[in-house]
């Protein structure tokens, strides 16, 4: 099977460990254990205690019911446990729906830029990809007719990724109807990577889930950004109960369960969703100020307002591509960015600007620098 390298992650797994400003990273600043579990108001000694009595055997093997049962709230449209199935996060939840999905010769249309994850890993099975290219000018919002024209009878699926890494635009529900339809148009399914739902900014509109549009809507997502729990490595597939049915006979193959330590911290966590939800959405909006007034004042730069999620693809006015910018950059003062490189889109670097302030603070005073030296 011929793959492509998966670019922001090898960028990442390069340079983050020797970043001495990340401004890189996607998710709102990741919790401890100790903090999830005040957050969670869980006496934290009475907690190990049990912990240490657990007998680690494989736990429940499609994720517990009751952690089932917590993702399901996270939907409008009444779902059971059975249309839930954990994965090990968000990235195994898009490679179980997508190596479910996708037969070689399918023709398969996908919006971008977005994690490439979405259309290199269809193409690595075998499909045509077709992807429509969304744009600064136009709010990132994908096209609707172009759309249209790129979907055809053998069109098998459209994977949208909503609130969207790296732009940090998200659709709204008349949007996402309009997608549904064109899908249901070629009997097409969509999979919507929805790892950034639940992350809208304030004034902006919430994202619906496609499960709960589309009878043929694959939703994606997981702990690691929403609720700042990557390390537990615990995401989701939310969809049709036939079609989590058949994902399931397929994850047979790769994973058996995603492990009981993570199953019980997940499901303390989306217990306490509310309260997590809250701290991170003042983290997200006080940092998105510090961020627009940085690329207000800053000369030769520009970006499109971010209205969800993490992330924020800033246009940069100097004639240097884009990874030679951010290298350049890391090796003159370690503020570590994206290129736009990563995500086929020049000109731009991609700035996660939900780590503690102060971190952000001082990686965009580093960029400043940087930009001094042009
Ligand atoms: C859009 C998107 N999907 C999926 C992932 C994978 O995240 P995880 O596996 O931690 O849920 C990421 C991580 O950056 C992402 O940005």
């Amino acid at each position: 099977m011929e793959i492509k390298a998966f670019e922001v992650e090898e960028w990442m797994n390069k340079y983050e460990d020797d970043a001495k400003y990340n401004i890189a990273e996607t998710c709102v600043e990741s919790l401890k254990i100790g903090e999830l579990l005040d957050i969670a108001s869980v006496d934290r000694e009475e907690f190990f205690g049990r912990l240490a009595e657990t007998r680690l055997t494989y736990g429940a093997i499609p994720g517990s019911a009751e952690l089932r049962d917590q993702i399901t709230q996270l939907y409008k449209k009444k779902k059971t446990i059975d249309n839930i199935l954990v994965t090990n996060g968000g990235i195994g939840a898009n490679f179980l729906a997508l190596f479910t999905l996708v037969r070689p010769g399918d023709e398969v249309v996908a919006v971008y830029p977005t994690y490439q994850q979405l259309y290199s890993l269809p193409e690595s099975f075998g499909a045509k990809v077709r992807r429509l290219r969304t744009e600064p000018e136009e709010g990132f919002m994908p096209d609707m007719n172009k759309l249209r024209s790129l979907v055809k009878s053998n069109t098998r699926a459209i994977v949208i990724n909503t609130p969207n890494n790296p732009t940090g635009a998200c659709f709204g529900e008349k949007l996402m109807k309009e997608i549904a339809e064109i899908a249901d148009k070629a009997g097409a399914w969509v999979v919507c990577d929805e790892v950034y739902r639940g992350l809208e900014h304030e004034g902006s509109y919430t994202v619906p889930s496609i499960a709960d549009i589309y009878e043929k809507g694959v939703s994606t997502s997981s702990m690691s950004k929403v609720y700042s729990l990557a390390g537990l490595r615990l995401g989701w597939i939310a969809a049709d109960e036939a079609f989590v049915r058949e994902c399931f006979r397929h994850r047979d193959y790769n994973i058996i369960s995603c492990g009981m330590v993570d199953d019980a911290l997940a499901l303390i966590a989306l217990k306490n969703k509310k309260k997590i939800l809250e701290r991170n959405m003042n983290i997200l909006m006080e940092n998105k100020k510090i961020l627009t007034d940085w690329v207000n004042r800053t000369d030769r730069i520009s970006f499109t307002v971010p209205e969800a999620g993490t992330t924020a693809l800033i246009r940069y006015d100097h004639e240097i591509e884009s990874e030679e910018f951010c290298r350049r950059m890391f090796e003159y003062n370690g503020a570590f960015v994206v290129p736009g490189s990563c995500f086929e889109f020049e000109k731009h670097f991609r700035i996660g600007y939900a780590p503690r302030k102060e971190i952000l603070s001082e990686g965009l005073n580093a960029v400043s620098d940087f930009l001094n030296t042009l």
